[in-house]
């Protein structure tokens, strides 16, 4: 699927549910806080959402480190709309792009080629070519820098009925959850001598997983 098509794909979807999206997934979308939690941004350092939506996990980032300087890519203009209408609102001015995780130069967009931190939440289980977006993000770590992933899991450890309802209800907005994340994920790291590290959260439900480079 072309960049243009999955633009347009994205901004169908969150086109109105921009407007109860925070309100609705804070029920579901689980282990994000955790993951904002435990990047341990050094002071004054760079961070960067991939997919970063309504800008709610940019926001909380900062609450938790205000001294870092955020980055936010999305391929939704919608979903742009929503993070420039928060952030603003919520006195804080994170520097927002329009790109596609899979395919983008951050020299161009945000005038930088390294971050110190890059977090993908919800958003690897809705791209395509999700693993590219892997590829990018390892590639703009800065030494000592970490990649953080949170996202569906398999739901391994809950009851069968679940985990088809819930893979048949995600499909309707266009959710795959990866499950080869861990495998790819660390099969990357290793490729570039990174630390990886994986956790299945809530029976499974999410998966976190976390690139440390030396
Ligand atoms: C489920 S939302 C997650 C938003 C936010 N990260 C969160 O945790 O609330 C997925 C987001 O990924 C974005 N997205 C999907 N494919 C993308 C791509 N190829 N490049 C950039 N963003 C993408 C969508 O537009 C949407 O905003």
């Amino acid at each position: 699927m072309s960049s243009t098509t999955h633009a347009a794909l994205m901004d169908g979807v969150y086109r109105r549910q921009k407007h109860i999206y925070d309100a609705t997934r804070k029920y579901f979308l689980l282990g994000r806080d955790r993951m904002i939690g435990q990047l341990s941004v050094p002071p004054g350092g760079t961070v960067l959402e991939l997919g970063c939506g309504t800008g709610r996990n940019l926001i909380l980032a900062n609450r938790h480190y205000p001294e870092a300087r955020y980055y936010g890519l999305d391929i939704s203009a919608e979903m742009l709309d929503a993070a420039e209408k928060a952030t603003a609102r919520a006195g804080f001015r994170p520097d927002l792009a329009r790109a596609d995780a899979t395919a983008f130069d951050a020299r161009e967009l945000f005038d930088r080629d390294r971050f110190d931190r890059i977090f993908i939440s919800y958003a690897l289980s809705m791209m395509p070519a999700w693993e590219l977006a892997i590829d990018r993000a390892l590639e703009l770590l800065a030494p000592h820098g970490s990649l953080h992933i949170v996202d569906f899991g398999q739901q391994e450890r809950l009851p069968e009925w679940f985990r088809g309802g819930l893979h048949g209800w995600l499909g309707r907005f266009h959710v795959s959850p990866r499950e080869k994340l861990f495998e790819i994920v660390c099969e990357k790291a290793t490729d570039i001598g990174a630390a990886c590290s994986c956790e299945p959260l809530y029976r499974g439900f999410a998966w976190h997983a976390v690139v440390q480079t030396t």
